[in-house]
């Protein structure tokens, strides 16, 4: 299709796959991973892509994966209500689903609490951890805060995010709100894959350096399940999954 505006560079599904996982495939290093959108332009379907992914080319791994919402479940595992219960699973893979099976408020993921948890996980084992995170924003107290537990200074999210990546710790998210969360988390993430946006939004992200002017004529030609795929200092490809 000719783009006589600007010409973006195409990737696989399998390339790009291959470039979000490179440091935990190649060195057993974390990565840390963000999948900005608005609402049905195929956030979910992605992130799940990512985690069958890494069950497929990482010999042993840990997948913890969030989803408070979806009716259908994409990630991989076990479904639980809460986190309390990662413990019991036999399995390797677990989707903690909170008020989405229970409709309980009370079940809400606490997003502190889950932190925790996978730190002292990765501690405890050489078997890397990689946690997916449907909506960033649910473990934020406030716009661009994280949440933090009682009496407590700082976030273990944040630490989760900051330091967990030599532990083997990687963090997948996707974000619908991408102004309401955290400037670090988009600070911390190796790539960024950014879906249809408009407005504010492609304003918001050229401000921060994640795009530039030239990206955002290419992101307003975006159907659902386009998006493209950033990497600083690296330039930007355009890239689609197969559903
Ligand atoms: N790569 C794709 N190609 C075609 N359709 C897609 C693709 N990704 C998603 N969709 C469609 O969009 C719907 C919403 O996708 P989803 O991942 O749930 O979006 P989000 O998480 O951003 O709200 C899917 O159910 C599917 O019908
Ligand atoms: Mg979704």
């Amino acid at each position: 299709m000719e783009n006589r505006y600007h010409q973006m560079d195409q990737i696989s599904e399998d390339e790009c796959l291959a470039d979000i996982a490179k440091s935990l495939i190649t060195k057993k290093e974390g990565f840390r991973q963000l999948w900005v959108g608005y609402t049905g332009y195929g956030k979910t379907v992605c992130n799940a892509k990512l985690a069958h992914y890494l069950i497929d080319n990482v010999r042993k791994l840990f997948v913890i994966s969030t989803d408070q919402k979806n009716k259908e479940v994409l990630y991989p595992g076990e479904q639980v209500v809460l986190q309390t219960q990662i413990a019991k699973i036999e399995g390797q893979e677990v989707v903690i689903r909170g008020p989405a099976i229970s409709h309980a408020a009370d079940d809400e993921i606490d997003f502190e609490e889950l932190a925790k948890q996978v730190w002292d996980m990765a501690r405890v084992t050489e078997v890397p951890v990689a946690l997916f995170v449907d909506e960033l924003f649910d473990a934020c107290s406030a716009s661009q805060q994280w949440a933090t537990h009682k009496g407590e200074r700082k976030s273990r999210m944040e630490r989760l995010y900051r330091q967990g990546r030599v532990m083997g710790i990687s963090i997948s998210a996707t974000t619908q709100v991408p102004q309401e969360i955290p400037r670090l988390a988009y600070a911390m993430s190796d790539t960024v894959c950014i879906f249809r946006m408009d407005g504010r939004e492609i304003e918001y992200l050229r401000r921060l350096g994640v795009i530039e002017d030239s990206d955002a004529e290419v992101l307003l030609n975006f159907t659902v399940g386009d998006f493209l795929l950033c990497r600083k200092g690296h330039p930007k490809k355009q890239c689609r999954f197969s559903l």
